[in-house]
């Protein structure tokens, strides 16, 4: 049980619901504990095959870091800050094997356009905004937006929004390639869970090979192509590479086990 977060397990769903209205979904010390919380429930529980995270109420996704956090912070303190949150849920959300997908439905300010970012891809609804504000309390975000802004929107435009701390509203953020979709809010999580569906009926090696490949683009640790062909490699020991292969040539649909 959570308290600042509900969650719940459906067809293989987990869907990850950020739960303080009242403070536009704000992430403050527990909402972060608990993220990393059900960040780990889905790394762990083999009945889930992929999540969905979201906010409560019509207007906000999350409003960003909990600012009222922030007056008792100084430069190691603001480092500690960063530092977990990235480790307990950011990273992990980007480096988790099985998809992780944002149904933005609302403001997505500071933190809450990072975690946005972190997760493998972003829905919109319609009224939803993005931005990175934090130069207007003069800081910078903490959470990764730095780098997955730029990875997600390019150099420039990613300065642009960082250096104005202006908003954008959904279909802009469409243009610019920060969400795949934007969709009324009553169908947001609707769509979402069909994309979910979709992908839970693929093979889950291939699903978590495809996520780790992607992000050893940004890894400069790894060298991507040599991660996609070992990855390539690897998979066809796989048990779901040859029910594939033999679904494909007896015409019938595959029987994938994740094994
Ligand atoms: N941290 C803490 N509390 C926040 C918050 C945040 N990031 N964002 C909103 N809230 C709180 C407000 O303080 C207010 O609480 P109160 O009712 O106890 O006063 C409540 O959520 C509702 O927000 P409010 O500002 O009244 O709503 P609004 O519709 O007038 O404005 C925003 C919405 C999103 C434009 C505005 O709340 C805002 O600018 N939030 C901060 C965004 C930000 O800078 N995020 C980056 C942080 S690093």
């Amino acid at each position: 049980m959570h308290q600042t977060l509900v969650t719940n397990l459906d067809s293989g769903i987990y869907t990850i619901t950020i739960n303080r209205p009242e403070k536009l979904n704000a992430l403050d010390k527990m909402v972060i504990e608990e993220l990393g919380a059900a960040v780990d429930e889905v790394i762990l529980n083999k009945e889930i095959k992929s999540a969905i995270i979201t906010g409560s109420g019509e207007k906000a996704f999350v409003a960003g870091a909990d600012i009222s956090e922030f007056s008792s912070l100084n430069a190691q303190g603001g480092r500690d800050l960063a530092h977990k949150g990235q480790q307990l849920v950011f990273s992990k959300i980007e480096n988790c094997s099985k998809p992780i997908i944002a149904a933005v439905n609302g403001f997505a300010l500071g933190g809450g356009c990072e975690l946005a970012m972190s997760c493998h891809f972003r829905l919109a609804s319609e009224n939803a905004k993005f931005g990175q504000p934090e130069v207007n309390l003069g800081l910078i975000p903490g959470y990764g937006g730095t780098q997955r802004l730029v990875q997600l929107i390019g150099k420039g435009r990613a300065l642009e929004l960082l250096l104005t701390g202006n908003m954008i509203d959904a279909n802009t953020a469409l243009q610019l390639g920060l969400v795949n979709y934007v969709v009324p809010q009553s169908e947001l999580l609707t769509k979402t869970r069909s994309i979910a569906g979709l992908i839970n009926t693929k093979a889950p090696l291939a699903i978590a090979a495809c996520i780790k490949a992607v992000n050893a683009v940004f890894d400069e640790k790894h060298d991507g192509y040599e991660v996609e062909i070992n990855n390539f490699g690897e998979l066809f020991d796989t048990a779901d590479a040859r029910e594939g292969a033999a679904a494909f040539l007896e015409k019938r649909k595959p029987n994938f086990t994740g094994t």
